[in-house]
C-alpha cells in the first residue's frame, strides 16, 4: 500500500541540492503532492529521512550519516539534521518518505542531495593574489570622453596551469575575491554567477561560492584563470558625501583572489591546487569595470590564450603578488542564489536623435546590461550610456544619476563580426544611447541583459483592472532591479546601498513575490556585522559610505526582517540567530529614550521620508517603532520559548503605548501631527487603547477624503495603509487609493508610463516635469510595498500568525470595488496556495487550492442567510469542509487540502 501522497521538491537550507553548506546542522524541506489533484485533506503523520554518504548507499535504503527513524510528525519543513557530524566536503544523499492519516507509507521520494563547504578557516591553504601594481586606468589609455574619475583600475587577469597525471573522479573548486571575479577553466567560464562572491562586509566576513568543475577538467595539461573586478570592495559604491569623490575603496584598495580546486582521482588519491606564487598575472583589455562608472574594454589589448592551457602571449605576463589570509577575517559559504542573468530583452525601438546618436527603448526599466554586436575597423570606439528617462528632445535623460557614469566603451580590435558584454558593472536603465557606431546600427546590435539575485519566483496576482495589473508587473521588475546580493535602494545613481528602512516596509512584499527566505539569511548577517558597539543597527547595511546608526523605520528593519521571515517561512532559526542582536539594539533605543518617548533626535532621522505634503512628527514616528520593536520582541521571544523575555517586552511595549497615547493622542483619537501616516503606525502598531482605535480609523479615512480620496503617505505609511484600512472595516477607501490614477497615486505613474514603482510619487508631474534630480530614481521599491496588500488582503492569502509559515492558511479575500476578477497564486514552503475569485451578477464564486499536509480557514464574504455550494453540493455536504463560525459579513470554514470551489449566491 502506499499512500496517496508523495514528499517532492527536497530542499536543504532553503536550496535545491545545494554545495557549499556551512551551516553544521542543516534543515531539510519537503512538499507534499496529491497524486490526484481531486484528493482532499492529506495529511502526513510521519516521516523518515534517510541522509547517507554515497549515492549508492541512498539506492540501497541505508542511511548511515542519519536513520531519522520513524518520526510521528506533520512537519516537512525546517527539519534539522541530527545525524552524524558533518565534515568539509562532505556530500549527504538524502530521501525522505511520510505517512499518511491511515498510516500508510509513501514510497521513498527520488533522492535529493547537499554538500558541505569548507567548515573551518584550516581548510584554507591558498593564498590572496592579485597584480604587484595596477595603475590607474587613465594612465594605461586614454579615455577622454569620461572625463577623469579617480580610483578607476585596470582588471587583472590571472592564470596558472598545472598537470594532471589521471582522469579526474571529482573536482570541485572553492573560489572568492576582495572584489568580483570570474574564474575560467581550459578555456570555459565556470558556473553562471556574476558579481560573486557577493557583497558582505570585507572587514569581517567574505562569501565563497563551491563550484562542480569535474567535467571541465582533463588528464593533462589544464589551465585555471580569473579576471576580477573591484566591486563592492574598492570600486564606487554609494555617494559622494562631501563632493570629494571618495566613494570608493571603502574595503581595501585592490582586488585580489583566493581559490583552492580540490581533486579526487579515479584510483582514489587527491591533490589540491591553490592560488599561491606560482600564478602569473597580468593587465589586459578591461580597461576599467567599475559598477558606477560602467566598463571600458580595449579589445586590441585581448591576451590571446589567456585562459587556456597553452597560452600565446609571455612577455606580459609577472609573477603575482602574494598575501596570507588574515585569520581575523571569516571567510563563510554563500547561504543564497547567486546573482545570474535571468532574462533578456530585445529593444522594441531605435531613433537617431542626432547625427550619429542613436537611442534604444529597450520598453523596459531593466538592471543589468546590453550585449553588443559591431563590426568594423580597429580602435573604432563605440560607447553606450544608459538612462532610464528621455528628455523631451527624445536624448537621454541622465541628471537624475548624479555621478554615476553608467557608460560602456568598447574599442574594436576590427576582426570581423565582434561582440561586447561588460564584466563588472549592471545598469539601470530603460533607454540606451549608443554612438561612434560604425555603420547603421540594427535593432539586433543590443540585447538587455536582465541580471540579479537569482530568488526563485513564487507569486503571480492578476485582476480585472489592467492598471493594477501593471502595478503589480512593476512592483517586480523593481524587486528584480534591486535585490543584487544585498536589497538596495536603486540600481542607477551613485548609492545603490542596502537602506534598512526601504528593505523593512518592502520585505513583506518580497517574500510574495519571490522566494528570499536565503537572500534575507544572507542580509540579515550583513545586519548584525553592521550592528554598533552601542547596539545601534545602522541605517544601510553593508554599513557604508553613510555611518550613521538606523534611524527609526531604518534601523528597525534589525527586528522586522526576521520577524517577517518567521512568518511567511516559519524559519525560527534566523530569530535564533539574531536573537542577542536584537535584543541589544532594543537595549540601546531604551537606553536613549528612558521616559519612552522617543525625545534623542538625530540628524538622521527620515521622518515618513518622501510623503507628501503631510509631515509626521518624527518623535512620534520614533516612538511608534519603538513600540512595535517591542511587541515584535515579545512575539520573538514567544516563539523561542523564552516566556519571562516575552512577558518583559510586552510589559514595555504596553508602556510604550501608553506614553504614545498620552502625549500625542487626544480622547476623540485625534493624534498630533494629523496625517495619514500618524494614524497607519499607531493602528498598525497597536499602540492604542482599544476605544480610541475606531475613532482613529475614521480620522484616517477623513485625512484620505481631506486630500481628495488621495494619499500622502511616504515609505513608512505606504507598507500598512491599505492593510490599516481594510482592517478597520474601510476596504472601499484602499480600493479607492489604489484604482486612483490621478496625483498622487500609484496609477499617475502607471498612466505616465513608468514600467517600474519610482522613488518620488511626485519623480515627473504634468505641472513640473522631473523632480529635483538631486533625488529622483524610476526604480525604488518602497513605494511598491502596496504588494503585500494585493497578495494578502485582495487575494486574501495570509497565514495563520499564531502558526508562521503556511501549514494553517488564512483565506480572507476582499472582493473589492471595481474589480470583476482576481486571480493569485503563491509558492509557499508547504507547495502551491491558490486564490481566485470573480464576481457574476450577485454571485460571487472563490476557487481556492492549498497543498496537502496543510489546512485552511477560508473567510467567505456572506451572510448566514447566503446560499452557499461548494462545487455542486450545499457547502454543508462537501468533502473536507467544515463550518467554524459565523463573523460579521464572514461565514468561517477550516479546509483540508485540495481544490474548492465555493459559491455565494446573494439571498
Ligand atoms: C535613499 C532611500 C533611503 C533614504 C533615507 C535615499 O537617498 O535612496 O531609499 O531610504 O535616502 O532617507
Amino acid at each position: 500500500m502506499t499512500t496517496n501522497m508523495i514528499p517532492v521538491r527536497l530542499r536543504c537550507e532553503y536550496l535545491d541540492n545545494p554545495s557549499g553548506i556551512d551551516a553544521p546542522q542543516p534543515r531539510l524541506n519537503w512538499q507534499l503532492e496529491a497524486v490526484s489533484p481531486t484528493q482532499r485533506s492529506l495529511k502526513q503523520t510521519a516521516y523518515q529521512i534517510l541522509v547517507s554518504s554515497s549515492e549508492a548507499g541512498l539506492e540501497e535504503k541505508q542511511g548511515d550519516l542519519w536513520d531519522s527513524g520513524k518520526v510521528l510528525s506533520n512537519q516537512s519543513s525546517h527539519i534539522v539534521y541530527a545525524g552524524s557530524a558533518l565534515t568539509s566536503g562532505q556530500q549527504c544523499w538524502w530521501r525522505v518518505r511520510v505517512w499518511d492519516a491511515q498510516d500508510e507509507v509513501s514510497d521513498f521520494s527520488p533522492s535529493a542531495s547537499w554538500e558541505m563547504g569548507l567548515l573551518t578557516g584550516a581548510d584554507w591553504q591558498g593564498k590572496w593574489i592579485g597584480l604587484q601594481a595596477s595603475k590607474p586606468a587613465y594612465d594605461a589609455i586614454d579615455v577622454e570622453p569620461m572625463g577623469k574619475l579617480p580610483g578607476l583600475q585596470a582588471s587583472p587577469y590571472l592564470r596558472t596551469t598545472t598537470n594532471l597525471p589521471q582522469a579526474v573522479r571529482k573536482a570541485r573548486l572553492y573560489v572568492t575575491a576582495k572584489g568580483v571575479y570570474e574564474v575560467h577553466i581550459n578555456g570555459q567560464r565556470v558556473g553562471d554567477a556574476y558579481f560573486a562572491p557577493g557583497w558582505t562586509d570585507y572587514h569581517q566576513r567574505i562569501q565563497y561560492q563551491t563550484y562542480d568543475v569535474t567535467a571541465q577538467l582533463q588528464q593533462g595539461e589544464n589551465s585555471i584563470a580569473a579576471i576580477l573586478g573591484t566591486g563592492w570592495y574598492c570600486g564606487h559604491v554609494g555617494f559622494w558625501i562631501d563632493g570629494q569623490g571618495n566613494n570608493y575603496q571603502h574595503y581595501g584598495t585592490d582586488p585580489r583572489l583566493l581559490l583552492q580546486l580540490h581533486i579526487e582521482y579515479n584510483d582514489g588519491s587527491s591533490q589540491t591546487i591553490v592560488s599561491d606564487d606560482s600564478w602569473q598575472g597580468a593587465l589586459g583589455p578591461i580597461v576599467f569595470s567599475d559598477f558606477l562608472a560602467g566598463e571600458t574594454y580595449d579589445a586590441r589589448h585581448e591576451l590571446d590564450g589567456w585562459d587556456l592551457p597553452t597560452r600565446a602571449t609571455t612577455d606580459r605576463w609577472q609573477p603575482v603578488l602574494v598575501e596570507e589570509l588574515n585569520p581575523g577575517i571569516r571567510i563563510v559559504a554563500e547561504p543564497d542564489q547567486p546573482i545570474r542573468v535571468t532574462q533578456t530583452l530585445t529593444p522594441q525601438t531605435i531613433t537617431e536623435v542626432s547625427p550619429g546618436i542613436f537611442v534604444y527603448d529597450m520598453g523596459q526599466n531593466m538592471v543589468g546590461w546590453v550585449r553588443l554586436q559591431v563590426e568594423g575597423s580597429a580602435g573604432t570606439r563605440v560607447q553606450l550610456r544608459f538612462a532610464e528617462m528621455l528628455n523631451p528632445d527624445g536624448s537621454i535623460y541622465t541628471t537624475n544619476l548624479r555621478s554615476a557614469r553608467q557608460t560602456d566603451s568598447y574599442i574594436l580590435k576590427g576582426q570581423g563580426q565582434e561582440v561586447f558584454e561588460p564584466h563588472f558593472t549592471f545598469h539601470g536603465f530603460r533607454y540606451v544611447e549608443l554612438s561612434g557606431y560604425p555603420g547603421q546600427p540594427t535593432l539586433e546590435a543590443l540585447t538587455g541583459l536582465v541580471t540579479h539575485s537569482d530568488t526563485p519566483p513564487t507569486g503571480s496576482f492578476e485582476c480585472s483592472n489592467l492598471m493594477v495589473n501593471q502595478l503589480q508587473k512593476n512592483i517586480v521588475w523593481g524587486q528584480r532591479g534591486n535585490f543584487i546580493s544585498v536589497p538596495t535602494d536603486c540600481p542607477q545613481r551613485d548609492e545603490r546601498l542596502g537602506w534598512m528602512g526601504d528593505a523593512q516596509i518592502f520585505v513583506h512584499t518580497a517574500c510574495y513575490n519571490m522566494d528570499v527566505a536565503a537572500f534575507f539569511t544572507k542580509w540579515m548577517r550583513d545586519v548584525v556585522d553592521a550592528q554598533a558597539p552601542d547596539g545601534g543597527f545602522p541605517d544601510v547595511a553593508p554599513r557604508v559610505a553613510l555611518k550613521t546608526n538606523g534611524a527609526p523605520a531604518w534601523g528597525d528593519a534589525g527586528i522586522i526582517v526576521p520577524w517577517t521571515i518567521y512568518q511567511m517561512y516559519g524559519d525560527t532559526r534566523i530569530l535564533e540567530e539574531h536573537y542577542e542582536a536584537m535584543v541589544r539594539w532594543l537595549d540601546y533605543l531604551h537606553a536613549a529614550n528612558p521616559e519612552l518617548l522617543w525625545k534623542n533626535k538625530r540628524n538622521n532621522d527620515y521622518g515618513d521620508w518622501l510623503s507628501i505634503e503631510a509631515d509626521t512628527p518624527k518623535e512620534l514616528l520614533g516612538t511608534a517603532y519603538f513600540g512595535y520593536d517591542a511587541l515584535l520582541m515579545s512575539r520573538i521571544a514567544r516563539a523561542l520559548g523564552r516566556d519571562a523575555d516575552a512577558e518583559k517586552y510586552q510589559r514595555l511595549f504596553t508602556a510604550i503605548g501608553e506614553a504614545f497615547t498620552r502625549a500625542y493622542v487626544d480622547e476623540e483619537g485625534y493624534i498630533s501631527g494629523g496625517t495619514q501616516t500618524c494614524y497607519v503606525v499607531a493602528l498598525q502598531m497597536q499602540l492604542l487603547p482599544e476605544h480610541l482605535r475606531p475613532l482613529a480609523a475614521r480620522h484616517l479615512v477623513k485625512e484620505i477624503e481631506k486630500k481628495n480620496g488621495h494619499l500622502s503617505t511616504g515609505f513608512v505609511g505606504v507598507g500598512y495603509l491599505c492593510p490599516v484600512l481594510t482592517n478597520s472595516g474601510y476596504s472601499e477607501v484602499a480600493f479607492q487609493l489604489l484604482n486612483n490614477e490621478t496625483f498622487p497615486s500609484w496609477g499617475y505613474s502607471i498612466k505616465h508610463g513608468a514600467t517600474t514603482i519610482w522613488e518620488r510619487w511626485d519623480g515627473w508631474t504634468t505641472d513640473k516635469g522631473f523632480q529635483n534630480p538631486a533625488m529622483n530614481s524610476f526604480n525604488h521599491y518602497s513605494l511598491g510595498s502596496v504588494g503585500q496588500w494585493l497578495f494578502q488582503y485582495v487575494a486574501g492569502i495570509n497565514t495563520d500568525p499564531e502558526q508562521p509559515g503556511y501549514q494553517h492558511i488564512q483565506l480572507r479575500p476582499y472582493p473589492g470595488d471595481d474589480l470583476s476578477y482576481v486571480k493569485a497564486e503563491f509558492m509557499s514552503i508547504h507547495g502551491k496556495i491558490a486564490s481566485a475569485w470573480q464576481k457574476d451578477g450577485s454571485t460571487l464564486t472563490f476557487t481556492v487550492t492549498i497543498p496537502a499536509n496543510t489546512t485552511a480557514t477560508i473567510a467567505l464574504p456572506a451572510t448566514n442567510n447566503a446560499q452557499i455550494f461548494e462545487g455542486t453540493v450545499p457547502v454543508a455536504d462537501a468533502d473536507g469542509v467544515a463550518f467554524v463560525q459565523e463573523e460579521e459579513e464572514r461565514m468561517l470554514f477550516k479546509i483540508g487540502s485540495g481544490t474548492y470551489c465555493f459559491r455565494v449566491y446573494a439571498s
